[in-house]
């Protein structure tokens, strides 16, 4: 969720950057697929390495022009498209050699400054949150929703424990006037009897929206599911992730496939003994007290990874049906 570039330093600062590069060992050349290009930290990184190809996407056109320079120097070995993740099987790799897939979620400070993308409380005007490629809005959904449903997304993504108080608010208000950023962040001012004064009273649902608006979940899901289909046989998925309910999805999807019970039953030629997975660390990878402190917005990173074992993939996953509650309130977005 948070940027990963250092606010006060106005630099660009990826992730878990050094932990990535020794887990997807791109010394040993072969393609990489970079999910979340955004400023090509992992794909510039990956790209000093002789013998390697990058494959990057992104769904915000912003990403482009970063990406056009960069072809200028790695013509043959850099490719970008604007697209989701969760299309990732549209690019038909079926022949490629993918060593690895990376996804380093959420935005990165740019965009968070951009004022066209209306993602912090802080900015003026129009909501929106839209990351790219999108259906619809935040204001679509402030607007058009009804109060049960806001209620759902506020408590479901972003765990806010006055969901009720707040969406009733915004049905009263939004009756009299269209709501924008800076209505919404009083209302919620309004409605909070609980102040924390550590966070922004609005975190919370200013999250949950992003979540909504950019239907992160069924993304996520469905970008795991297609990486793991183009990945070889010894080749390593990573996602940064950086709130709860992403990792808690990355972890269920890793580990439910490196046990026997879910290969698919279906699939003959898939003995007991073979998993998709090799989960080498059960605990994510955290950020170094140094990282931290030079870039405070990677503390809450956690970096998973999972190996795969085999070329096959078909894999029975029972991933959507455990998530399914958090893409059912996700599809409320269908109608607006
Ligand atoms: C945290 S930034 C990545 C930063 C990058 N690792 C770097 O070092 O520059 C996350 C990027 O992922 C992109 N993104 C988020 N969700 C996406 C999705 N579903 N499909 C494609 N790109 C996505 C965002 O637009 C953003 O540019």
């Amino acid at each position: 969720m948070d940027a990963t570039i250092v606010p006060k330093m106005q630099k660009h600062y990826p992730v878990l950057l050094k932990e990535i590069i020794s887990v997807i060992s791109p010394q040993h050349g072969g393609t990489f697929i970079d999910c979340t290009f955004g400023q090509g930290g992992y794909t510039k990184k990956i790209l000093d390495f002789k013998n390697t190809n990058v494959i990057a996407l992104d769904r915000d056109n912003e990403s482009e022009k970063i990406a056009a320079q960069l072809k200028e120097n790695f013509e043959d070995r850099f490719i970008f498209k604007n697209i989701k993740f969760s299309q990732l099987s549209n690019l038909k790799l079926k022949n490629e050699n993918i060593r690895g897939v990376v996804f380093d979620l959420g935005y990165s400070y740019t965009q968070i400054k951009d004022p066209q993308k209306g993602l912090s409380f802080d900015a003026n005007g129009k909501l929106n949150m839209k990351l790219g490629l999108n259906s619809y809005s935040a204001e679509d959904a402030i607007n058009k929703l009804d109060e049960k449903e806001l209620e759902k997304i506020f408590k479901f993504f972003g765990d806010e424990k006055e969901a009720k108080y707040i969406s009733r608010n915004i049905i009263k208000e939004r009756s009299k006037n269209k709501i924008d950023t800076q209505s919404l962040v009083e209302i919620i001012d309004k409605s909070k009897k609980r102040k924390n004064f550590k966070v922004h009273n609005a975190t919370k649902v200013f999250q949950a929206l992003r979540i909504f608006v950019n239907k992160e979940v069924s993304e996520l899901i469905n970008g795991l599911i297609n990486a793991t289909k183009v990945l070889k046989k010894g080749g390593v998925i990573g996602v940064v992730t950086f709130h709860s309910l992403e990792d808690k999805i990355v972890k269920y999807f890793f580990k439910s496939l490196s046990e026997n019970k879910s290969v698919s039953r279906y699939s003959p030629v898939v003995k007991q003994a073979d998993t998709l997975f090799n989960l080498i660390h059960k605990k994510p990878i955290i950020p170094s007290e140094e990282e931290v402190s030079e870039n405070p917005s990677s503390r809450s990173a956690k970096f998973r990874y999972a190996i795969k074992k085999t070329d096959f993939y078909n894999f029975d996953t029972d991933i959507k049906e455990q998530f399914r509650n958090y893409i059912e309130i996700e599809n409320y977005g269908d109608k607006l």
